[in-house]
């Protein structure tokens, strides 16, 4: 059909088991489908370090033009990262980051900001002393990083607030659960919940609830507009307040393309976040269905000219052999 893919971009995701990163996935490849001329091929590393350096590898062998990575942690992807860029690839990081910054480009939400943001929550919405647990996503990774150094940042200028006790979760609910519900019992004057994402404030309020504790105010990260996700439970009051983290999906592909072209682009590329609590919960889920129904019918669009191209190239086929014989 005359589409030449002169674009290949290969992206490195980190693992696809949450609705969060399957969003952003979809995000890429509707994005993606929008031109024709991109190649875009995704490879998920499960969660597994060795797993993500290895697809890097294999992007680099193939000769892609531009691979974007979500680095599972920041230390052990530097190497091949660098690799890749030695070897004349950019590489736009999205979501984590490595440590010693030596990517192309960065695109996602300020996570500083997000830990900033949900303690200047805390600090708004109380008075006198405030009790607070800390549940932390995978300590290796960047914004379980930059999620904590915010929060504390904001929590070193209010010293009513009182952090009692931070503990890890690598990012899952289960273990958000157990890990509360210890940190919870020798601390059952806790007021603040700060769980760096949606699934862990969801296991932090399972583990407050077989304790028989209400009350106690959770505040997540993500925000996702989906039966379970985090606007919904703040609907719910399950949450407190949860803080916007888009996945940035469509904006990495046209990021991409930027770079591919040799055209300007900023090193830091960051995507607004925003509280949403009881007061905002309606007005962004009615925002986030219509982004939402948008998609779709781009999608639509999308799937209704792939049929119209086979129906043309059948055709042409048939005209090829009319004319043959
Ligand atoms: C999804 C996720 C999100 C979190 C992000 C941080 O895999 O765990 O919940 O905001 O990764 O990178």
């Amino acid at each position: 059909t005359g589409n030449v893919k002169t674009i290949k971009i290969g992206f490195s995701q980190a693992m696809t088991t949450d609705e969060w990163r399957r969003q952003m996935n979809k995000s890429m490849q509707v994005e993606a489908s929008l031109h024709p001329e991109v190649a875009l091929e995704i490879k998920d590393a499960q969660n597994n370090v060795a797993a993500q350096i290895k697809d890097i590898e294999s992007f680099i062998a193939n000769g892609v033009d531009v691979i974007i990575v979500s680095p599972i942690e920041a230390k052990p992807l530097s190497a091949v990262i660098q690799k890749a860029i030695s070897s004349g690839i950019p590489v736009l990081a999205v979501d984590r980051k490595t440590d010693n910054e030596a990517f192309t480009a960065f695109l996602g939400a300020d996570n500083i900001e997000v830990g900033r943001n949900a303690a200047s929550y805390i600090v708004a919405n109380t008075t006198g002393n405030v009790d607070i647990i800390e549940i932390t996503g995978l300590k290796t990774s960047s914004p379980a990083y930059e999620r904590s150094l915010g929060f504390s940042q904001v929590l070193a200028r209010n010293s009513r607030l009182h952090l009692t006790q931070t503990v890890n979760a690598d990012w899952e609910e289960p273990a958000a659960k157990t890990a509360f519900k210890q940190a919870l019992q020798a601390n059952p004057n806790t007021q603040y919940v700060f769980a760096h994402n949606d699934r862990m404030a969801l296991g932090a309020w399972q583990a407050a609830k077989e304790l028989g504790l209400d009350g106690i105010n959770i505040i997540g990260v993500d925000a996702l507009n989906t039966p379970n996700g985090g606007i919904e439970l703040v609907k719910q009051g399950v949450l407190t307040a949860t803080l916007l983290y888009p996945n940035g999906g469509n904006e990495a592909i046209r990021l991409a393309m930027s770079i591919y072209k040799r055209e300007p682009f900023a090193k830091n590329n960051l995507l607004s976040t925003i509280v949403v609590d009881r007061n905002n919960a309606d007005i962004i889920k009615n925002q986030a269905d219509k982004v939402a129904q948008q998609q779709q019918v781009i999608e639509n669009q999308l799937k209704a000219i792939k049929v119209q191209e086979q129906e043309f190239a059948s055709q042409n086929l048939l005209v090829k052999l009319l004319t043959f014989f």
